[in-house]
């Protein structure tokens, strides 16, 4: 993500945020490598908010170059369904329960329409980690928006809410999680059991963190670029959010 093939990804959009506010931290331990950062920064923020605590390990080096960013193409496009969901996340080693308990990241935070297009948060609490997304997901109604800016989601019409309002939405993956009677069983499970989809949660997530990475026994890194440099530690990046182009901002969905 430190260089413009992945950082500048429209399906990386809005992550440059995150990169740029984590740039102190960086800035008074220069040392750390980016990769441990920005993990270490996924499992405290998860922590923070409430959420599981998820195993994290160091030692992840920075490469060199960009020559070994993944292609375009392999990331999650939340416009598609429950096969999409499959064929992105079963190539990484997630199965059905493992991509709904990931899913469940949506919990916190928010979509954004100059980032991916999409408008709203998930739950009322997005600063809180909890399993209220899967119990919006199955118990409130989801109508499909088109958004002014031609991007279709879920939303729901609050009979309460009030002119200018924002909705709650759902992505058409989101709802592919219900709607698939594979996903939707673990959906109902986590909806019902709130300790059963953090522990399912901490483990995928953590299981993502680690992909790609191989241990000894001692948990010493191997991988070739490891072994051959050691911990090397990217230098600083700029402070300035730098990611893919921002899109039009489009009016928010309303009643
Ligand atoms: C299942 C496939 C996934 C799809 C299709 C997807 C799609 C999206 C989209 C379209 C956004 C909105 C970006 C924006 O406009 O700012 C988003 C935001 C977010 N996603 Fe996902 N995502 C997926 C998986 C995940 C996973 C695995 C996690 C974490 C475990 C996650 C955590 C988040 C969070 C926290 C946000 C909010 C960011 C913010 O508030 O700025 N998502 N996701």
């Amino acid at each position: 993500m430190r260089y413009e093939a992945e950082g500048g990804d429209p399906s990386n959009a809005g992550l440059q945020y995150g990169r740029a506010f984590l740039e102190p931290v960086k800035e008074k331990h220069p040392w750390i490598t980016y990769s441990d950062l920005w993990t270490l920064a996924g499992v405290v923020a998860i922590k923070e908010l409430g959420g599981p605590e998820v195993d994290w390990k160091p030692g992840r080096t920075d490469l060199v170059d960009d020559s070994k960013v993944p292609p375009r193409g392999r990331l999650p496009d939340g416009a598609q369904g429950a096969d999409h969901l499959r064929f992105i996340f079963n190539r990484m080693g997630f199965n059905d329960q493992e991509i709904v308990a990931l899913a469940g990241g949506h919990n916190l935070g928010r979509c954004h329409t100059d980032r991916s297009g999409f408008e709203g948060p998930w739950v009322n609490n997005p600063t809180r980690f909890s399993n209220q997304f899967f119990k919006l997901l199955l118990q409130l109604k989801w109508t499909p928006r088109k958004l002014a800016n031609g991007m279709s989601q879920f939303v729901y019409e609050d009979p309460d809410a009030e002119e200018g309002d924002e909705l709650l939405m759902m992505l058409p993956t989101d709802v592919a999680l219900k709607t698939d009677p594979s996903f939707r069983q673990w959906v109902e499970r986590y909806a019902e059991d709130k300790d059963l989809f953090f522990d399912h949660f901490a483990k995928a997530f953590a299981k993502l963190v680690e992909l790609g990475i191989r241990r000894d026994e001692k948990d010493a890194i191997l991988n070739t670029d490891n072994v051959k440099g050691g911990y090397i530690s990217a230098p600083k990046k700029s402070n300035t959010p730098t990611g893919p182009p921002k899109k039009p901002k489009a009016p928010r969905a309303r009643l």
